[in-house]
């Protein structure tokens, strides 16, 4: 019954995708369990480079079965798009796809409203994708959202547009003063939604728990990371979904206890996209390097990731929230280049040293990194599959991540490709 939950450890894009992929291949489902298409998953194999938003990672492996869980939000444009993108690279994703029925629908005016409240926070902007993720989230907890199996009865979405729209539409003319949506409009697109996703929308929960009852590998792929989850992540400046491990089983309705593996994805040094605290953040010439050498620009939006050191205050937070069975660290490659390193491992604030982020966004914007510099390597890392050729001064780096966070280091990433992993401890179900 082995669940493995694929967490982001720190703010997003720390190689979830790539992970998933590589675990895909002894797997029986991929699951994804939040967020929506504010997510850009990479992965690269043999098939080909692929950036995936909905679609779980899982998708290029034979014999996986892909589930969007009910903790997702779908923007139903962007998935039929995603799987023609995949369908033209060879993949046909729709024999091995499913949708919850409750999963929330983005809708074309929840991409308006993310859009326009954004402009509304002027200098306060969170920088969000802009995908309608907030909104989406926002109707789904006030009950006035929709779900996909709203749209396999079109008559009963009509009398439910005519509940919810009206509202919408007030705050779209009068707060806003943009035009209106109609209820044919939004017809006329369900239509077309119900006519490619229709066969794909299921009761996944309970296929998840069978497979899972009669033994079978479940890949959990959680998207975002802790430090964006709503509750514990950098509030306001935050998705608006749970990353965390909570999430997981809420977002798929499996049992906490059915989840025996949670593996925390952290990049080798930090990276944030949006607006927010960044206490290791660098603005100087090292940061540019990295940035430059690990084109570290984001999957969905192209925006320049913001760039720092390794913290390892927010790495023990992280463990201590999601409770990790392993650790996996990720793009130390990047850093090959470089003759030392910090990593940060206490904040300094008001004359005290914390190790613990504290809760107000304004006291963490006050914190001040306390490092510890570790010499960098001489042989490159970037490739190596086997753990004996990791030169020593990468393992002792690794050695104190692990410190750090609290728990094993059981797998190291040094390239893109799914090749380029280093098994420390066969973690994996054969
Ligand atoms: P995700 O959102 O967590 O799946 O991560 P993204 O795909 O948004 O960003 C991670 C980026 O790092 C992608 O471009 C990956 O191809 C790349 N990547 C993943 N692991 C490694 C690694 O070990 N080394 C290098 N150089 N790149 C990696
Ligand atoms: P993956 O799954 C990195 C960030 C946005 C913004 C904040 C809120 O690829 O790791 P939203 O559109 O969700 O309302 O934006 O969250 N963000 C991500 N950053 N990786 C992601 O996903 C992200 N998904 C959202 O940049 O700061
Ligand atoms: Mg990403």
């Amino acid at each position: 019954m082995p669940a493995y939950a694929i967490l982001g450890a720190q703010w997003g894009d720390e190689g979830k995708g790539k992970i998933i992929d590589y675990l895909s291949r002894r797997a029986d489902i991929v699951a994804r369990f939040s967020g929506g298409n504010n997510a850009g998953h990479t992965v690269i194999n043999d098939l080909g480079d692929f950036s995936l938003h909905l679609v779980p990672c899982g998708i290029f492996s034979d014999g996986v079965m892909n589930v969007i869980g009910n903790g997702v939000v779908v923007d139903p444009d962007v998935l039929i798009e995603e799987m023609e993108t995949l369908k033209q690279g060879g993949i046909d994703v729709s024999r091995s796809l499913m949708v919850s029925e409750r999963a929330h629908l983005i809708m074309p005016y929840h991409v308006m409203l993310d859009t326009l409240a954004e402009r509304e926070r002027g200098d306060f902007a969170i920088g969000t994708t802009g995908k309608g993720i907030g909104p989406a989230y926002s109707d789904k907890t006030s009950r006035t959202g929709i779900r996909a199996a709203d749209l396999l009865d079109l008559e009963g979405l009509r009398h439910r547009l005519e509940e919810v729209l009206p509202f919408v539409n007030r705050v779209l003319t009068k707060v806003y003063e943009v035009d209106s949506v109609s209820i044919d409009y939004i017809l006329d697109k369900s239509r077309m939604w119900k006519d490619f996703l229709g066969p794909l929308i299921k009761p996944v929960g309970r296929y998840v728990n069978e497979v899972l009852d009669s033994g079978g590998t479940v890949v959990l792929e959680g998207a975002q990371g802790i430090l964006l989850d709503l509750d514990h992540g950098t509030y306001p400046f935050v998705t608006s979904s749970s990353p965390t491990i909570g999430g997981a089983s809420t977002g798929l309705a499996i049992q906490p206890k059915q989840i025996t593996n949670v593996l925390g994805i952290f990049k080798a040094y930090n990276t944030r996209v949006g607006s927010g605290p960044f206490p290791t953040e660098l603005f100087d010439d090292v940061g540019e390097g990295i940035r430059t050498i690990a084109k570290e620009f984001g999957t969905t939006t192209g925006r320049a990731r913001r760039v720092g050191w390794f913290d390892g205050v927010l790495a023990s937070y992280s463990n201590r929230i999601n409770g990790y069975t392993s650790a996996v660290i990720t793009r130390l490659d990047v850093l090959d280049h470089l003759d030392s390193l910090n990593i940060c491992v206490g904040y300094k604030l008001d004359g005290d040293i914390l190790d613990e982020p504290p809760g107000g966004v304004a006291a963490l914007e006050k914190c001040s990194p306390v490092y510890e510099t570790l010499d960098g390597w001489d042989v490159p890392t970037a490739g190596i599959s086997n753990i004996s050729e990791l030169p020593t001064n990468a393992r002792v780096y690794v050695d104190r991540l692990e410190e750090l966070i609290g728990c094993p280091v059981d797998i190291i990433s040094t390239g893109p490709h799914r090749d380029h992993t280093i098994m420390v401890r066969d973690i994996l179900i054969s």
